[in-house]
């Protein structure tokens, strides 16, 4: 009898790893009309060579083992197609964990083999062949496919918030002409490249991790995107370490300079992610060419990970070293901008922790089933909220951002006659300093009148 078990599950890189195996003892086939059956050679490939490794190894343990010595019928030793069963008494269950060549496989659920009173395996009713029982193996695995497809769609709903709310931040920065300054120049590229990284995830989700006829055709198309799609996640940690730098600059190596070349900027936040993307293009072409590029079972993923890491690593180091020199050198001297650095280093440093944490916890996913759950909702909720992340604190959280939005909100106000009932001023650049609000960021432009306007007690009522 030979079933056909297919199983198709979201990882936390959402990559579909689908795997199709024909096997004899293959107890329970998942129900066909859920999933639809991809065909995945090179996914098969891997399986069957799993198989066959631990097939090797098992011919291996029972020749080397000692003849069974005890008294009383037995079981003898055998390898049933998935496990290697030692030699067992009479009458007893034995049991170990589930082999792991399938995604929906838990290692952590155990496999049991009967063996009789008659010192012969048990044999299955249906028919007569003997049987291993993997039933709790895979017990779970519609509740799994569940939850894959609740983690898909929160993706898909997280990057939709991330375009909608960057796109709202990139209008309010072009907008307000008074914002404008370098770092907001670098706020824009940066909200640009968590928006095209947005679109080329939703484009990847739908058109080809969700469409497995796509997957086995296998076009050229889908790789072309996924290279998009590392060089732009690549741009946005590199947008994010031009953040570091450029305060880093401004603050330690210029202290306070007006002015900074931005061509650098350029280079490094767009030119840069180009090579680590074309170095794992060129290297998985030829060594691990699997459909698409889905599989996230390679090394060569490093190529792009490695350079975001040490991104994030430099730009920790430039906003600690940022701190110190706020803290230590510059307090006595620079009083006022000290502080008001101090918010603008504040929102970075927030954010660079939180955008690298999920590379910390990448490769600690828990065995245990519910702990392995949740760690699949945090990875999904670190990786595909950044973008709503980053237009919160570096946006709408922005003190000087709410500030030309309740100016211009006053200004509608009174143009539509209404009175006015609060204490806010018109045009007042007061600070309203929220809890993780960053400072103004031209503030080296305006910096004397606001810290007079701070001096002066912030918020007054002026008409
Ligand atoms: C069975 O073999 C083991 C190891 O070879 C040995 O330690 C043990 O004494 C033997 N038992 C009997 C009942 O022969
Ligand atoms: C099952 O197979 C065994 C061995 O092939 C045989 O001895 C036994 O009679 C069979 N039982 C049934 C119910 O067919
Ligand atoms: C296999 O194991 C499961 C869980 O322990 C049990 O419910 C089921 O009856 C077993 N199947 C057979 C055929 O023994």
């Amino acid at each position: 009898m030979h079933h056909t078990c297919v199983s198709c599950f979201f990882t936390h890189s959402l990559i579909a790893k689908c795997v199709i195996l024909t096997e004899n003892d293959c107890v329970q086939p998942i129900d066909e009309a859920t999933v639809s059956p991809p065909v995945n050679p090179e996914e098969h490939e891997i399986v069957r060579k799993k198989i066959l490794d631990s097939q090797y190894r098992c011919f291996e343990k029972m020749n080397r083992d000692p003849p069974y010595n005890k008294s009383g019928l037995h079981c003898s030793r055998n390898w049933d197609g998935w496990l290697c069963w030692d030699d067992t008494p009479g009458g007893t269950y034995t049991s170990q964990n589930c082999p792991n060549y399938f995604v929906d496989f838990d290692p952590t659920e155990k496999a049991t083999k009967y063996c009789g009173e008659d010192g012969q395996w048990f044999r299955h009713p249906d028919t007569n062949r003997t049987w291993s029982n993997y039933t709790l193996c895979n017990e779970n695995t519609n509740a799994k496919l569940k939850s894959a497809y609740i983690l898909f769609y929160m993706a898909i709903v997280g990057h939709a918030l991330s375009i909608a709310s960057l796109l709202i931040s990139l209008a309010i920065f072009f907008y307000f002409r008074s914002l404008s300054c370098q770092r907001i120049t670098l706020h824009k590229n940066l909200f640009c490249s968590y928006v095209l990284n947005s679109a080329l995830t939703i484009i990847y989700l739908v058109g080809v991790v969700n469409k497995p006829e796509v997957v086995s055709k296998n076009p050229v198309g889908c790789k072309v995107l996924h290279f998009f799609h590392m060089y732009m996640l690549g741009c946005n940690y590199f947008w994010m370490l031009c953040e570091g730098i450029y305060l880093h600059t401004l603050i330690v190596v210029a202290v306070f300079a007006e002015e900074q070349h931005l061509h650098w900027y350029y280079l490094l936040g767009w030119g840069f992610p180009l090579v680590p993307a074309s170095i794992h293009a060129v290297a998985r072409k030829k060594y691990f060419d699997d459909n698409c590029w889905m599989s996230v079972e390679t090394h060569l993923l490093y190529a792009v990970h490695g350079p975001i890491v040490a991104a994030l690593l430099v730009n920790l180091f430039f906003l600690l070293n940022i701190i110190r020199v706020l803290v230590t050198k510059l307090r006595d001297t620079h009083r006022a901008e000290s502080n008001m650095y101090m918010k603008a280093v504040r929102a970075t440093l927030i954010l660079v922790p939180l955008l690298g944490i999920q590379f910390v916890i990448f490769p600690w996913r828990p065995e245990n089933r519910l702990a392995g759950e949740v760690y699949e909702y945090i990875m999904h909720i670190l990786m595909h909220y950044q973008g709503l992340l980053v237009a919160t604190i570096f946006c709408f959280f922005n003190g000087e951002v709410q500030a030309a939005l309740k100016r211009q909100w006053m200004q509608y106000k009174t143009q539509w006659g209404q009175r006015r009932k609060d204490h806010c001023s018109m045009r007042s650049t007061s600070y309203t300093a929220t809890s993780i609000s960053e400072v103004p960021a031209f503030i080296h432009v305006r910096m004397s009148h606001t810290v007079d306007k701070e001096r002066s007690g912030g918020n007054t009522a002026e008409e």
